[in-house]
């Protein structure tokens, strides 16, 4: 099946599960090495990470912790720079080794908000583990950006955890939004 409509958006396969997977255990070995002697706490950031937090922890073979934030600022397909913390932060990170682990960094709005959260509570480190990454779409700098799966272009994608209005975050794959080519005059 390669393309798939959602309500009133038709989309393409961007990636397929087998390279989300095989990306992923890549990001796991280097957690493992980065983090060997250390106890990190990983926060994974809902609603959409919640496929790649389950897959990448099954990757991580040092001690390690988990928790969750819930936070959401998107409406329909465009950030709306407004954050909303739904569900908060565990409340145990001094002096931790924290990794954030998001499904995507758009505009960084939400990255930013969880990271300062996060600092409130003065960790012992921070760094950010993400999946897909839109550089060209990013707004506030994020420094502790230090695990990214795969830079896309500026486009909106679902599937593999991402939605668009509440639907796909079941599908295996990550799918981008097709686009119409416009006819020349
Ligand atoms: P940011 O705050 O703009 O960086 O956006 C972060 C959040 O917006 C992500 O955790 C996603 O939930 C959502 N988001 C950003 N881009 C997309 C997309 O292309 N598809 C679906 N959700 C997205």
């Amino acid at each position: 099946m390669n393309t798939i409509q959602i309500e009133d958006k038709t989309f393409e396969i961007l990636l397929e599960n087998d390279n989300i997977s095989k990306r992923t255990r890549l990001i796991g070995i280097q957690i493992n090495v980065d983090y060997e002697n250390r106890c990190p706490i990983f926060i994974g950031v809902l609603n959409g990470s919640f496929l790649f937090m389950a897959d990448l922890l099954r990757e991580i073979e040092i001690p390690c912790e988990i928790g969750f934030i819930q936070v959401s600022s998107y409406t329909g397909a465009e950030s709306s720079g407004k954050i909303r913390e739904t569900f908060g932060l565990p409340k145990n990170l001094h002096n931790r080794d924290v990794i954030i682990v998001e499904d995507i960094v758009d505009t960084g709005y939400t990255l930013n908000y969880v990271v300062g959260e996060v600092i409130k509570q003065a960790p012992a480190s921070i760094s950010v583990c993400t999946l897909l990454f839109k550089p060209a779409a990013l707004k506030k700098p994020i420094e502790e950006l230090e695990y990214v799966g795969f830079e896309i272009e500026n486009e909106f994608v679902v599937g593999y955890g991402l939605d668009y209005n509440g639907l796909g975050r079941n599908l295996k794959d990550i799918y981008r939004e097709k686009t119409v080519a416009t006819p020349l005059p």
